[in-house]
Formats: structure tokens, C-alpha cells, sequence
């Protein structure tokens, strides 16, 4: 099956070109494969998974031959260039390690590492490899987002004053299933790192942190251990401050009227607002012109492929596609590993605070860790 996507087309067969792609863990990668496949700059050779029961399904599903359940068989195969890893997130900072032992580039899901002990010596041992590392941040791929960022850059809203995002969602389905019930499932983690992501995107120089949490009356009723309700404000460098909120066991506002998701930026000579789910992008330019974007079903159906909105695979094949490029032209696609390290220590400082009750400077998290280096 083809989607329609608004970039350039040449004549180069899908799942052909450029660079060779590996995929480890193949639940969330299941968008990958597809994104691979779909793609002109990469050429799919092998995916593993431990269970081969889903190999099979996937390989099923896609028309695609090659699979392994060994990880030793993408790391010592010279041809792949590209490891992309969706596996657990505890697991994640040894599968990074393995790969640039192995002399591979590497893709890493959201949240990229959960143990910021791992970071100095991923750090080091990127510098001494040369390779590149990139953390699969997937809704800045998405099409209101890109948009906003785009007019952005072209100042379309003049300079940035402040940002507000919030990630607001339904899931009480989700409190039967026994792991969101375990004392280390947290929301924070979870859903909140998306909009807490975008406002590392236009302020990355966040210097303090601070939010009040708690677990509503539904979470209650179902034994939730961590915050599922929670609103945090940041402070940058520069002195500008931005807003982030999540609310994720009880009903959210109709879609006509508000988004599960949005971003909303206010310049100078402008404001915008990006919404997820929707697909919707509004903007007041510095002309004062009031538009408002929506995207068709054709473009719907290039990010989410498989059943409801679950899967992802349209802003995989952007950012697989951007971090291709990233190699081929020599420069740096971010997130980037230093970038991904600063959200983790941002989302590490966010959760002190709901503990404490105060504020709490990023720099203070990430010299606990000798990260000093990336403090701003
Ligand atoms: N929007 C997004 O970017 C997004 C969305 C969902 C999930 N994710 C991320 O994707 C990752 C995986 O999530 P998931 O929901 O697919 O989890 P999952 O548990 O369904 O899938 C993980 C897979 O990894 C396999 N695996 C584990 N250890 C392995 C090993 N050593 N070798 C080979 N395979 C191994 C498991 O068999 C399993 O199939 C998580 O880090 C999650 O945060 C990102």
C-alpha cells in the first residue's frame, strides 16, 4: 500500500535506497518497518525481536523475509548502517552501546535512556566512535508541528515571548492493564515528555522547573501510584517561562472545541497553535492575517497506517528520512543524544519537584550525574 506524502518523488524503488536499516524490538516497530519500507532513502535489510512469534507476524504482515531473534546478527552484519531500537526503555541504554561499539548510527525511541548513569559513558563512547546518535522524538514530526515550526523560523510570529503545551488524554482504559498500577509506571514519563519535548524544542536553555501533581479520583479508585494530573512552569536562562500540563484518567473537551494535544507559541508579532490529533495548525502572522490549516485523509493516513491513532508510522519515516539525510550531508539532526539527555534531566527535575514541592534547577540534576558539561 502507497500513501501520499508532500515531499519531492524521484524514481528510486521503495525500500531501496540510500542507507541500510536494522530494527531492533519490533512492537512500536512496527512502524518503522513500515516507514522503512515505504521510504526512498533506505533500504530495510533485517529486523529482531526476542520473540519470534512476533517476527513472523510482522514479517506477515509486511511481505518482508528477513528476521532474527539475536541482536548479535544486526551488530555483526557490515552492511547495516542504521540500528533503530524500540525496545523497552531500561534496555535501551546497552542496545545504544552495542550499536556504537559495532560502529553503527543509531535511532533511539522516546524517552531515549531512564537511568541518567548511563549518560557520561554514551557520551563518551559516541565521541570516540564518530557515530551519530538521534532520539525518535516523533511528534515534532508530525505535519501542525512542522508547520509551526517552519513559520517560526521564517518569523512569522516575530520572537518568541512564551509557550504553553498540554497532552491531555482519556485513559482510563489503560489503569486495568497491571504494569500502570506498579509503583514505577508514572504519567511524567509516559504521556508528559511529548509537550515537555516541545518546549525543549523552543527553549532549550530551561534553567528551573517547578509543578504540582496528583493522583485524581479515578486514578485513586484504581490504585495508581503516580501523578496523573499535573502542571509544571519553566524558566529559561534568558528569564522567558513556558507552561506544560497532562491530565490522563479522566474525559478531555470535544475535539471541535480543544485538542488532546497543542503547542501553542506567542511572539512578538504573532501567535500559533499546532493541534495533534485534529490535525490542525492556526496562526496570527505579523500581518495580522488569521489562518487556520487542516489537513485531508490522505495525509491522516500517511502517519497513522494501522489501526486508530495508536502507531505512528508517518513521523518515523519524516525523522528516519531527516536523520538519512543528516549522514549523507554531514550535519547534525536533533534531538541529538546531548539533547535527549537534557530532556530525561529536565523530566528527572519535573519529578523532584512534584516530591518536593519546590523548584528545582536542571544544573543541580545533571552535576549529580558529572553531566556539568551540558549545563547551559
Ligand atoms: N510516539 C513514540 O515515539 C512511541 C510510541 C510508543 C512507544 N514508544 C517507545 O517504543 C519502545 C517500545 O515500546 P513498545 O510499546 O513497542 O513495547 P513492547 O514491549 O510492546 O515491545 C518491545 C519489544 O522489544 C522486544 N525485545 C525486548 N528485549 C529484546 C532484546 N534484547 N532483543 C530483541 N528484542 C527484544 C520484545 O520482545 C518486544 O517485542 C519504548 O521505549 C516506548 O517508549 C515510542
Amino acid at each position: 500500500m502507497k500513501y501520499e506524502k508532500n515531499s519531492d518523488a524521484d524514481s528510486t524503488p521503495l525500500g531501496t535506497g540510500g542507507l541500510t536499516i536494522g530494527i531492533l524490538g519490533v512492537g512500536e516497530g512496527r512502524s518503522t518497518m513500515s516507514a522503512a519500507l515505504q521510504s526512498k532513502k533506505l533500504h530495510l535489510k533485517i529486523i529482531c525481536d526476542r520473540n519470534e512469534e512476533l517476527c513472523k507476524q510482522r514479517c506477515k504482515e509486511f511481505d518482508f523475509a528477513n528476521y532474527t531473534t539475536s541482536y548479535e546478527d544486526l551488530l555483526n552484519d557490515a552492511e547495516i548502517d542504521i540500528i533503530a531500537i524500540y525496545t523497552p526503555d531500561h534496555l535501551h541504554a546497552d542496545h545504544i552501546k552495542q550499536a556504537l561499539l559495532h560502529g553503527k548510527h543509531v535511532v533511539c525511541t522516546k524517552p531515549f535512556i531512564d537511568d541518567l548513569n548511563r549518560a557520561k559513558e554514551l557520551l563518551e563512547l559516541q565521541a570516540q566512535t564518530g557515530k551519530k546518535v538521534f532520539v525518535g522524538q516523533s511528534s515534532r514530526f508530525f505535519e501542525p508541528y512542522k508547520r509551526q515550526r517552519k513559520d517560526f523560523e521564517a518569523g512569522e510570529i516575530g520572537e518568541l515571548i512564551t509557550i504553553e503545551s498540554h497532552y491531555n488524554a482519556d485513559h482510563r482504559w489503560f489503569l486495568e492493564k497491571k504494569w500502570a498500577l506498579e509503583d514505577s509506571f508514572k504519567w511524567l514519563y509516559g504521556g508528559l515528555s511529548h509537550p515537555v519535548d516541545f518546549i525543549r524544542w523552543y527553549l532549550p536553555n530551561i534553567e528551573e522547573v517547578m509543578g504540582y501533581g496528583m493522583i485524581g479520583a479515578n486514578g485513586k479508585a484504581a490504585g495508581l501510584k503516580n501523578e496523573d494530573t499535573m502542571h509544571f512552569i519553566f524558566k529559561a536562562t534568558d528569564g522567558r517561562i513556558a507552561r506544560v500540563s497532562g491530565t490522563y484518567t479522566s474525559p478531555t473537551q470535544p475535539t471541535k472545541r480543544d485538542s488532546g494535544m497543542s503547542c501553542v507559541l506567542r511572539g512578538t508579532q504573532g501567535a500559533s497553535q499546532a493541534d495533534y490529533h485534529e490535525l490542525r495548525y492556526a496562526i496570527t502572522d505579523k500581518t495580522g492575517e488569521e489562518k487556520i490549516v487542516h489537513w485531508g485523509d490522505s495525509t491522516l493516513k500517511y502517519y497513522f497506517r494501522f489501526e486508530g491513532q495508536s502507531h505512528h508510522a508517518g513521523e518515523y519515516q519524516n525523522y528516519l528520512e531527516y536523520f538519512v539525510d543528516s549522514i549523507e550531508q554531514s550535519f547534525t539532526a536533533y534531538p541529538n543524544m546531548q539533547e535527549g539527555i537534557g530532556t530525561v534531566a529536565l523530566l528527572q527535575a519535573m519529578d523532584k519537584s512534584l516530591k518536593t514541592g519546590a523548584p528545582v534547577k536542571i544544573a543541580d540534576i545533571l552535576k549529580q550525574y558529572n553531566l556539568e558539561s551540558l549545563s547551559h
